[in-house]
């Protein structure tokens, strides 16, 4: 692991497990406790805003009461040990940055931003429950998530793709590889000649594509990968 020069970590939901954080899909998954069409989508938000803060504010809730994990803490030790470290992450619970990563790309935004759809405002917020709903008498915040429906952000991909054209080691950490369009990124990361390694519990669909895979969780295979930074 000495010699790569840009190490991009690619994480889903897995990446925050043993932090207590559920994942979407498979057994416990939100997404098998709530239907997204109603909790976390543009027109769920139109139709009934409070139920759709109802459910984020559970979410921030839970979330503010983890922590970073041994998988979070080994990936932001390794930008002091390579000349350039990326993580792409799925995930909008910020626990890569609370780590202590730097460079984060949230294609799926953060539950901890919100934006006012009146005037365009984005703003930091970490109160759990948030304390005010509305941003105007007229407005609610909306929390800055990319929901089922919505399109990435033209910046957001751009950054990406451009780290995952330039990385010379791609990890991918607890993603089922069923979402687009981030499901297709690790494949610009294989054209570019990229070693890339899958690590998840299960198969997916990607796993055949990998240099090499790992049926192990997050801090299992980061501590064998890099047991220098496992024991800092
Ligand atoms: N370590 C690593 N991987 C794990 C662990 C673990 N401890 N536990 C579970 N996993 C794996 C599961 O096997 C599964 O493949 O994590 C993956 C989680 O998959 P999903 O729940 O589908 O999460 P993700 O891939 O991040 O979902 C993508 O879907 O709902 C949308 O926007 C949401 O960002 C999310 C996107």
């Amino acid at each position: 692991m000495a010699n790569y020069r840009h190490l991009v970590f690619f994480t889903g939901a897995g990446m925050s497990v043993e932090s207590g954080i559920p994942t979407y899909r498979g057994s416990g998954g939100v997404w098998a406790q709530y239907n997204y069409q109603e909790y976390a989508c543009q027109e769920a938000f139109e139709r009934d805003p409070e139920k759709v803060w109802d459910f984020h504010d559970r979410r921030r809730e839970l979330i503010a009461g983890c922590q970073p994990n041994a998988g979070h803490r080994i990936i932001a030790k390794a930008a002091a040990h390579y000349p350039r470290v990326t993580v792409i992450t799925q995930n909008i619970d910020g626990l890569h940055q609370r780590a202590g990563s730097r460079e984060v790309i949230e294609l799926h935004g953060s539950i901890w931003r919100l934006v006012c759809a009146a005037t365009g405002e984005v703003r930091e917020n970490f109160e759990v429950p948030l304390r005010n709903r509305r941003c105007r008498p007229d407005c609610y915040w909306r929390p800055d998530i990319v929901w089922f429906g919505d399109p990435l952000r033209a910046e957001t991909i751009e950054a990406a793709v451009a780290a995952l054209k330039d990385c010379d080691l791609f990890l991918s950490i607890g993603t089922s590889a069923v979402v687009y369009p981030a499901a297709r990124l690790p494949l610009i990361a294989m054209e570019s000649g990229a070693h890339t390694i899958e690590i998840n519990p299960e198969e997916t669909e990607l796993s055949s594509l990998y240099r090499e895979t790992r049926r192990q969780t997050a801090s299992e295979a980061l501590r064998e990968l890099f047991p220098a930074l496992a024991a800092v």
